[in-house]
């Protein structure tokens, strides 16, 4: 079937950043949610391993499976026209083996995502990119903040906050644009470094917590809207309150259901009268 929307790819994040065209990213893990954001124009949407918390209730993003990955993604992908449609490769589903990486991003474009994302910038991950973009994978980084490596970071902690600091992160930054990668997550870093990494770099730089002259932003949809029952982050905005709307309504069900007042007559398949008529002189006593 032939539409007259216009896929956002990944030239065009390089198009939009050469341009000074800011780039938006939310993440979506289920099918309706990807729907309504994809028909809000937003450009790219993110089935990031944030699901681990907001999805699976784990703490961390380290138990999420690229089982996990595969059944979100297929959910996503199927809600989306529009949107580039990123995957993030789970916990060690990227550092065994090259042929598992390729095997496992495979499954992620097949499952429908445009492109995948990995975090860090290690030689041997390096050696991922560049062999996922020569396999015909676009690839996105995501340094600064890295959750996966959450138990040898330490800690929820800003990132890249000295000159020095700053300089690694730049280094590593473009180590991944020559590798291939079309696009860099840059999550919790001082604004200034951002901006710094972002006007050395070519490929479009998506914000996370990294203030406001990255190429784009992105967020978790649970944070924004407010769903999340955890701890919100300083970087996040909540636009609006889901969780009070989800309890208000499931309150009133509750409440209507035990006092019988819902189903309502509207809410309700009927007999027609000639059928239930015989049912009342059949009706066994
Ligand atoms: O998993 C995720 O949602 C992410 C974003 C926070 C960038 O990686």
């Amino acid at each position: 079937m032939t539409t007259n929307i216009k896929k956002v790819t990944a030239r065009t994040f390089k198009k939009m950043k050469d341009n000074n065209e800011k780039i938006t990213m939310l993440t979506a893990y289920d099918f309706s949610t990807a729907k309504y954001i994809d028909e809000c124009g937003v450009d790219s949407i993110l089935i990031g391993d944030s699901l681990g918390m907001t999805i699976l209730g784990y703490d961390t993003t380290i138990n999420v499976t690229i089982e996990d990955m595969l059944t979100f993604t297929k959910a996503v992908a199927k809600g989306v026209n529009r949107a580039l449609v990123i995957a993030d490769l789970p916990f060690l589903s990227y550092h065994v083996s090259k042929e598992q990486t390729t095997i496992n991003a495979g499954k992620l474009i097949q499952a429908g995502a445009n492109a995948v994302k990995l975090e860090g910038a290690s030689d041997f991950i390096l050696e991922e990119v560049k062999h996922l973009t020569e396999c015909g994978i676009n690839v996105a980084g995501h340094l600064g903040f890295t959750p996966q490596y959450i138990n040898t970071i330490g800690g929820y902690f800003v990132q890249g906050k000295s000159y020095e600091n700053t300089l690694k992160l730049l280094e590593a930054a473009k180590k991944l644009e020559a590798a291939g990668a079309f696009c860099l997550i840059l999550e919790m870093v001082p604004e200034e470094s951002a901006k710094y990494i972002s006007e050395n770099i070519s490929i479009p730089t998506i914000g996370i917590g990294a203030g406001k002259y990255c190429d784009g932003q992105v967020l978790v949809i649970d944070d924004i809207l407010g769903k999340y029952p955890g701890n919100v982050p300083k970087f996040v905005k909540q636009y609006a309150n889901i969780k009070d709307i989800i309890k208000t309504a499931v309150t009133n069900y509750n409440d209507e259901v035990k006092k019988n007042v819902f189903p309502y007559k509207e809410n309700t398949f009927n007999l027609t009268d000639e059928e239930r008529e015989k049912l009342d002189s059949n009706s066994v006593k």
